[in-house]
């Protein structure tokens, strides 16, 4: 489809030096951007806060805008020094090291911030956490990261299993009257009391910053380890496509618990300098609309499924509010449909910019920029200093139209470096010719345009949010009922995807609306609300391999009234 858009705008990026610089460009000339080209000192944390707080012009600069339903508070660059500064102290004072692993694990508040800032400057490696997570996901990422640390609250450690975890044995508590005895630490308290003053931990760029855990179609998740290096793409992808100048109030609305909540919620921003928005709580239309004119919010990234939902709350309730001050709109995590595009250009008078790109990448990789033309269903082009091809299944790139894999050429700076503790599983990714493959499948066109065709995987992309068949297909195999549990990613019109699971019963067990919800709930109770299947359907029996995988393709392929496919590998 080439549905006609608004016609493209200045922006940072300058289209007529694309062509130039798209094969060779050097990354190394953005490096003088950053004060350790000069000092040789690095930290991602003082390069996104302590550098402009202690610059007179910026220091009083709002950092953050946080809000949710009980608070409303800023915070200047000046403060979030001091205040990460702080929470530096309270980690290294209770003895946790540079490399020990840092998990945080509460819902979204400033100390959340303070504290991700706060491992950062003692050198530790950050794992985020999902406030969804249930026990069984919480247990998974701790254990296979030896995980030293975790900052929580009181509600949310009841899902940490800290006893099974003899590596974690400082555990900080962000609540009221903390006890502190064994692993347990006031972190509130000790916030309060600890020094305002830091010495920045300097690192290597090449060390550890924050470890993602994500989902593939086999096993349990992984974690995606990035270094501080990988802050020159950050920023520069931030300037280039999230288009941030000096003034503008940008928000970011995913949560820090995946990628784009960390690389685009926390480091993007900061290290350009940009006033921050971050709101609390669940999603409503109202509530959206209403942060976007509160804050007179300028450019905001988001994900097709907020976007179809505002979409189906209907085009009157914008007009309530005064948006005028949106200048640029992102989008990220699925295919970003034309309809979605159109609809943003009648509401909001402005055009939805599509970007690809993974946990695995770390930033921005494809995208559509201020200054390009938008070809409505297309991802974009890839950035300078990224060569992204498509490839045949021995590497060989094919010519414009062709469907294949969506490869990468090695040696952007956001690149994980490693799947932590599964060397096996971080080569996997470069075995077709040396390329990083993506997993996805992709034709690019005559124009250079990347154009999404789904994932080659099983891999299933609920509401923008990546959950592994197998995860899920593992937890409903642990429900007393169920013998076996095959899992897939149905097609729907707002969350893009929703997961279906098919489901045989042990003799007697019968289908009901209890077990049905009982199994769901099991699910929900055991990783996380966005992992439970919203379907379920029973079968006797379900598609096996003969070496007993399910054939998540035929399940698929049923749902879908599609042909099976060859099922010469199929068990009777
Ligand atoms: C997968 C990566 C890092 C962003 C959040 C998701 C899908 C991502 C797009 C897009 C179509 C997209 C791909 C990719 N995806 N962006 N613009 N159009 N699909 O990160 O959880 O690591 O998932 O999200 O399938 O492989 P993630």
């Amino acid at each position: 489809m080439n549905v006609q858009t608004l016609p493209a705008e200045k922006g940072n990026f300058n289209l007529k030096d694309y062509e130039k610089t798209v094969e060779n460009f050097d990354w190394t000339e953005i490096e003088k951007e950053f004060s350790w080209y000069e000092t040789g000192k690095v930290n991602l944390a003082h390069e996104a806060i302590d550098r402009f707080a202690d610059d007179s012009e910026k220091k009083n600069q709002v950092a953050l805008y946080y809000s949710d339903a009980n608070r409303d508070e800023q915070y200047t660059f000046e403060d979030m020094k001091k205040l990460s500064n702080k929470a530096a102290n309270t980690l290294k004072d209770a003895g946790i090291q540079k490399g020990d692993r840092v998990f945080i694990f509460m819902p979204r508040s400033p100390e959340l911030y303070f504290a991700i800032f706060g491992a950062i400057k003692i050198g530790a490696i950050v794992g985020p956490l999902f406030e969804a997570f249930m026990e069984g996901a919480v247990r998974d990422r701790l254990e296979d990261s030896d995980a030293k640390s975790i900052v929580t609250t009181p509600t949310l450690l009841e899902r940490v299993p800290v006893d099974d975890l003899p590596q974690l044995d400082t555990v900080f508590i962000m609540g009221e009257d903390v006890k502190e005895e064994g692993p347990y630490y006031d972190f509130k308290s000790r916030l309060d009391k600890s020094s305002e003053e830091f010495d920045v931990e300097w690192v290597d760029r090449e060390d550890g910053l924050i470890l993602h855990y994500t989902s593939g179609s086999t096993g349990k998740p992984k974690g995606v380890l990035h270094v501080h290096n990988a802050m020159i793409q950050h920023y520069q992808t931030a300037k280039w496509v999230l288009d941030l100048q000096e003034g503008d109030v940008y928000w970011c609305t995913a949560d820090p618990g995946w990628v784009t909540g960390t690389s685009y919620g926390i480091f993007g921003p900061w290290l350009t300098g940009t006033t921050n928005v971050v709101r609390g709580g669940r999603f409503s239309p109202q509530d959206w609309y209403e942060t976007l004119q509160r804050f007179k919010v300028t450019v905001w990234y988001s994900a097709p499924t907020a976007f179809r939902m505002l979409m189906s709350a209907g085009d009157e309730v914008v007009k309530n509010y005064d948006l005028s001050n949106l200048r640029h709109i992102l989008s990220v995590g699925e295919p970003l449909n034309p309809e979605v595009v159109m609809w943003g250009e009648k509401v909001f008078n402005l055009r939805i910019h599509d970007t690809w790109w993974m946990t695995e990448t770390g930033a921005m990789m494809i995208c559509n920029y201020p200054s390009m033309a938008i070809k409505a269903g297309s991802m974009g082009k890839p950035i300078p200093g990224v060569k992204a091809a498509i490839v045949d299944d021995q590497g060989n790139e094919l010519p414009p139209h062709r469907m294949g894999n969506l490869a990468i050429d090695k040696g952007w700076p956001s690149m994980m470096r490693t799947i932590w503790n599964n060397e096996e599983k971080f080569n996997s990714y470069f075995e077709l010719d040396g390329w990083y493959v993506s997993g996805d499948s992709a034709y690019m066109d005559e124009d250079g345009y990347f154009w999404f065709q789904g994932r080659i995987d099983d891999v299933i992309m609920t509401a923008g949010e990546r959950v592994g068949p197998f995860e899920v297909e593992s937890k409903l195999l642990e429900h007393p009922a169920v013998t076996e549990a095959g899992v897939i990613g149905k097609p729907d019109p707002v969350r893009g995807e929703i997961i279906k699971a098919f489901v045989s019963l042990r003799d007697g067990e019968e289908v009901t609306e209890d077990l049905k919800e009982d199994i769901r709930t099991f699910v929900k109770k055991g990783l996380s609300a966005h992992a439970a299947p919203r379907e379920l359907e029973f079968r006797d029996k379900l598609p096996k391999t003969r070496s007993g995988k399910i054939m998540r393709r035929v399940l698929k392929a049923w749902e879908l009234d599609l042909p099976t496919g060859d099922l010469s590998t199929m068990d009777d």
